[in-house]
């Protein structure tokens, strides 16, 4: 990739490519949900235009909300290389991701402006391009927020705002391409009752994994390991093991579960050297310490 990005863009993927595979299958969650997911996005794309104008119209956009580490930038990720394929047929796709943090709202107007091209001019200049185009917007909270108080807990106001910018953006941008998919990521639950929710075509909660699922996010994470050390297999099999570590992790989102099976290599040296002598008690170990260290 080579091209300078726009201003505000940090990064445009042409879809489907096969290096994009992974984060759909990566994310556990009921099949119910990524059916939906998948459906609103390609009704979106493939019949957007068609229904632009009607009364029902879809909007265009598609909400994640829910904890740090519940999955949502990774849904959103494999959400557009799912879509993607399923369009393959119908041409190619453009995922766009917005860079939240290049509009700080110190210069409010400035930065308001800035948000406001982007949507009215980067965005569908780059949806031309390709028959289908999926934005990204992940973290919407990070969208003009104060560069200093960025690093406490985003001020609702900020999040309100930010939100806000996004809405208009987008009934620009639908304007002028319906057919796009926006996909919108938040870590403010909160933010979603108040300005999303009566235009997004669909709202996805993401949760704390429950207690049948860590375990099968514990295997994951132990074939993933297997694939590169074969020895582990015996581990990334073993449900016995899966339903042990998992129990000690419930109520950690999905990323902490994924870096305590990680973890669990770095207890020792031994395993650090060779992988392949992880054991079960390296796991429980890491697993204890991780519970040990849950608020
Ligand atoms: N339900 C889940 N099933 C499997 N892995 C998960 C789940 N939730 C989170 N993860 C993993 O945790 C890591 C962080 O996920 P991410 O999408 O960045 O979360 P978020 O954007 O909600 O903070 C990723 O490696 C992801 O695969
Ligand atoms: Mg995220």
């Amino acid at each position: 990739m080579s091209e300078t990005l726009p201003h505000g863009v940090a990064g445009i993927h042409a879809l489907p490519a096969d290096h994009h595979d992974g984060p759909w299958d990566s994310v556990i969650v009921e099949d119910r949900l990524k059916e939906r997911l998948l459906a609103t996005a390609v009704l979106v794309l493939r019949h957007g235009r068609r229904l632009a104008g009607s009364a029902v119209a879809p909007h265009g956009l598609v909400v994640l909300a829910g904890p740090p580490g519940t999955g949502k930038t990774t849904l959103a990720q494999g959400l557009a290389q799912a879509a993607a394929r399923t369009l393959a047929q119908q041409g190619a796709t453009t995922l766009v991701e917005v860079d939240p943090h290049a509009f700080p709202s110190e210069m409010l107007g400035e930065s308001q402006r800035s948000v406001s091209r982007l949507f009215r001019e980067t965005l569908p200049e780059l949806a031309a391009r390709r028959p289908h185009t999926i934005v990204l917007v992940d973290e919407v909270e990070a969208l003009a927020v104060r560069r200093h108080s960025a690093s406490f807990d985003t001020n609702p106001v900020d999040v309100h705002r930010a939100t806000d910018a996004v809405l208009s953006g987008l009934d620009a941008l639908r304007a002028q391409r319906p057919g796009t998919l926006l996909v919108v990521t938040t870590n403010f639950a909160e933010a979603v009752d108040e300005a999303f929710l009566s235009r997004a075509d669909l709202v996805v909660r993401t949760e704390l994994p429950d207690e049948s699922v860590v375990p099968l996010i514990v295997a994951d994470s132990l074939r993933g390991l297997a694939a590169q050390w074969p020895e582990l297999a015996v581990l990334a099999e073993d449900s016995a093991v899966h339903r042990k570590v998992g129990k000690l992790l419930h109520g950690l989102d999905g990323r902490r579960i994924r870096k305590t099976v990680h973890g669990a290599l770095a207890l020792r040296l031994e395993t650090a050297r060779d992988p392949a002598l992880l054991n079960l008690d390296d796991l429980v170990a890491a697993a204890e310490e991780a519970a040990a260290e849950r608020t």
